[in-house]
């Protein structure tokens, strides 16, 4: 369905835990975020009754988050459960990929179409730095599983942090070119954590995408790729796969916002960067039925700001990124 600003609203983001086996240094402080206890985090069967309401009211793509998606139990039967809804025609994961080579299958044979891979540099020592101690071979080895097995397109996520992985900026374009891998270049917004990484070391996506032009030549603009995500797509004429950029920070993509997102807590919030939430566990809790379900998420989308107002000073969002799940 439409919001107040005549934008279409049809994808869900679900944050199916806070947990997270790692933590970027953008995304959590050195000693994690307080765990929430698991009685105040949705069940399975709960999420997947408000998903359910939301495609009563016109949501057709889902995309679970974390947290780290694949540490909750019980993520591939969500997954089945989701795909089973005959609105849903996109059902995608994002995750940082860690125990994506041991769970691929399952999730593919349970339904999920995509996986988006978090990936910010290539270098082993550089991948420990940023993640707090991940350890890189494990992410390539899920990425290759999931072009093993089809869950096509699959997207790299690189937050560009001027400092730690500009030098790097061409050889995971570069990935692009011989395999069907989607390099996404993300701007680092300043959330509570990220904030020291901020200071000075902003890039711009029109700057990274300068760069890749100058070495790597003229970029062809690219039209359609599955999601509808903030992301603008180009390729190197010729390549396998794509080069996106997310200018979060210095082109909003507020105008053709379409998405809503549902908390690991069970709250449904209008936008990413505002703390207002609607709460639908405790009505959940207290046994409301479809109707009730799908009238709270028609508030939450009519509750969604024009713009995330990060420019204009008027973005409040005290959480980390590791509990909306981006
Ligand atoms: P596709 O469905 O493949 O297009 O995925 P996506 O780009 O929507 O999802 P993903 O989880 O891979 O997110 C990529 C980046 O976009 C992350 O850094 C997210 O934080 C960011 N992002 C996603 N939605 C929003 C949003 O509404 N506002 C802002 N500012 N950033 C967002
Ligand atoms: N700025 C930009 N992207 C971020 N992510 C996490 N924190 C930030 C941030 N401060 C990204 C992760 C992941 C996606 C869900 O969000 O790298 O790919
Ligand atoms: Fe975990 Fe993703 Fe946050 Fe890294 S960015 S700590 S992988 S949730």
């Amino acid at each position: 369905m439409e919001d107040r600003y005549q934008r279409e609203i049809n994808y869900l983001r679900v944050s199916v835990t806070d947990r997270c086996n790692l933590r970027c240094r953008y995304c959590m402080p050195s000693g994690g975020v307080p765990l929430i206890p698991r009685r105040e985090i949705l069940s399975m069967e709960e999420i997947a009754r408000v998903v359910r309401a939301a495609t009563r009211v016109g949501v057709k793509k889902v995309r679970l988050t974390g947290g780290e998606p694949l540490v909750r139990r019980g993520i591939t039967g969500l997954v089945k459960s989701i795909a089973a809804m005959p609105e849903i025609d996109d059902l995608a994961l994002t995750t940082n990929g860690m125990l994506l080579a041991e769970k691929a299958g399952e999730l593919k044979e349970a339904g999920l179409n995509r996986v988006n891979v978090s990936l910010d540099t290539l270098k082993p020592g550089r991948y420990r730095y940023i993640t707090r101690g991940g350890e890189i071979k494990a992410v390539w080895r899920g990425v290759e599983k999931a072009l093993e097995l089809g869950l096509n397109p699959v997207k790299l996520n690189v937050v560009v942090i001027r400092g730690f992985n500009d030098d790097e900026i061409i050889d995971l374009a570069r990935l692009s070119v011989e395999r069907p891998l989607h390099v996404r270049f993300i701007e680092l917004m300043p959330f509570g954590s990220a904030a020291p990484l901020t200071g000075g070391s902003h890039i711009s996506s029109d700057e990274v995408k300068r760069q890749i032009e100058e070495k790597m030549g003229r970029l062809q603009e690219v039209r359609k790729l599955a999601g509808s995500g903030p992301a603008r797509y180009y390729r190197v004429p010729g390549a396998a796969g794509t080069i996106g950029f997310i200018s979060a920070v210095s082109d909003h993509f507020c105008g053709r916002c379409n998405r809503l997102r549902l908390t690991a807590t069970g709250a449904l919030r209008p936008c990413l960067f505002r703390d207002r939430e609607i709460d639908v566990k405790g009505p959940l809790r207290r046994g409301a039925g479809p109707d009730e379900l799908a009238a709270l998420v028609v508030r939450a989308i009519q509750d969604k700001p024009g713009g995330h107002g990060l420019n204009e000073g008027q973005a409040v969002c005290g959480k980390s990124m590791s509990r909306i799940g981006g």
